[in-house]
């Protein structure tokens, strides 16, 4: 690929794995990185071989906020009127799913971009925080807003008053992360995982996904009905009679959409 920023490749079982990489930087998220992930991402998104996508860093950073270099200097009005960072979101509103394998440092925005994907899996070793307090800001792309849903407010506030960090361990217990792992068997994990949601039929995959997701927006009443309307949908695929056919004739399902 023409990146400069981030490596993409696909890999066997219909995945995909895009490293950030700015090694020298920490994977700091400068714009032509954003950009470039939200390139990758709608190419991923649209592509038929791909039913999951792993996002990854390095062992020493998933990524250390936004790039601090680059904000420096900005000035109100151009933050304003560029709508700076906005941008940021459109990871969250791809159809196929996101699984973040953090090690090391997510800072910031490093820490939000990981809370943009819908899984998030954790080294042993990774440090999650939202040190902007520390620079005097505050976080700008759904920190303060998804972190206080996965950790509850006490534990949210803490992280972004004080800028301390959270260990993998407490953000497992909290909720933030779904498991973790070794460091150095993250990636190949995140891969598997991955590859067992991709052998599944990618329209159920994202149904169910924008089910889940719908429960951030919609009050409990609201997001039952949804639920129900998507799952009664889900009874025109002829995935869904296959997966309950192969279930009653004791076979594996072969799924037809992918
Ligand atoms: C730009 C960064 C950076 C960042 C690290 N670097 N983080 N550059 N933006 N966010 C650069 C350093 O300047 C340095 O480059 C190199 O990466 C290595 O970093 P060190 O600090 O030397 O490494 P270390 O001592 O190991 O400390 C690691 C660290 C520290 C604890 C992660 O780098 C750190 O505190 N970084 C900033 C974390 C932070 O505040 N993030 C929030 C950003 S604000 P040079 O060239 O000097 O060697 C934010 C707002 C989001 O994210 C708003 C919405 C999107």
């Amino acid at each position: 690929s023409s990146y400069e920023n981030i490596k993409v490749e696909k890999k066997e079982g219909r995945v995909a794995l895009i490293e950030l990489y700015r090694p020298k930087a920490l994977n700091a998220l400068c714009t032509p990185l954003i950009n470039e992930l939200n390139d990758a991402t709608e190419k991923l998104d649209l592509d038929a071989d791909v039913g999951a996508i792993v996002i990854t860093g390095s062992e020493k950073a998933f990524a250390a906020g936004a790039d601090i270099k680059e904000m420096q200097s900005k000035e109100y009005i151009n933050a304003y009127t560029t709508n700076m960072f906005a941008n940021w979101a459109n990871l969250s509103k791809i159809q196929t799913p996101t699984i973040a394998a953090v090690n090391g440092f997510a800072l910031g925005g490093g820490c939000e971009l990981a809370m943009l994907c819908d899984i998030i899996l954790a080294g042993e070793k990774a440090k999650f925080g939202q040190p902007e307090i520390k620079l005097g800001t505050i976080p700008g792309c759904g920190g303060t807003q998804r972190l206080i849903r996965a950790v509850g407010k006490s534990k949210a506030m803490e992280l972004v008053l004080t800028g301390n960090m959270m260990s993998a361990q407490e953000a497992e217990a909290k909720g933030l992360v779904a498991r973790i792992y070794p460091v150095e068997d993250l990636v190949d994990e995140a891969l598997k995982m991955a590859r067992q949601i991709s052998s599944f039929s990618k329209p159920i995959v994202q149904m169910a996904k924008e089910a889940v997701n719908a429960s951030y927006e919609m009050s409990l009443e609201e997001g039952c009905r949804f639920e129900r309307r998507i799952f009664h949908s889900t009874f025109s695929t002829e995935d869904r009679l296959e997966g309950m056919t192969a279930f009653v004739e004791k076979r594996d399902p072969t799924f037809k959409h992918k």
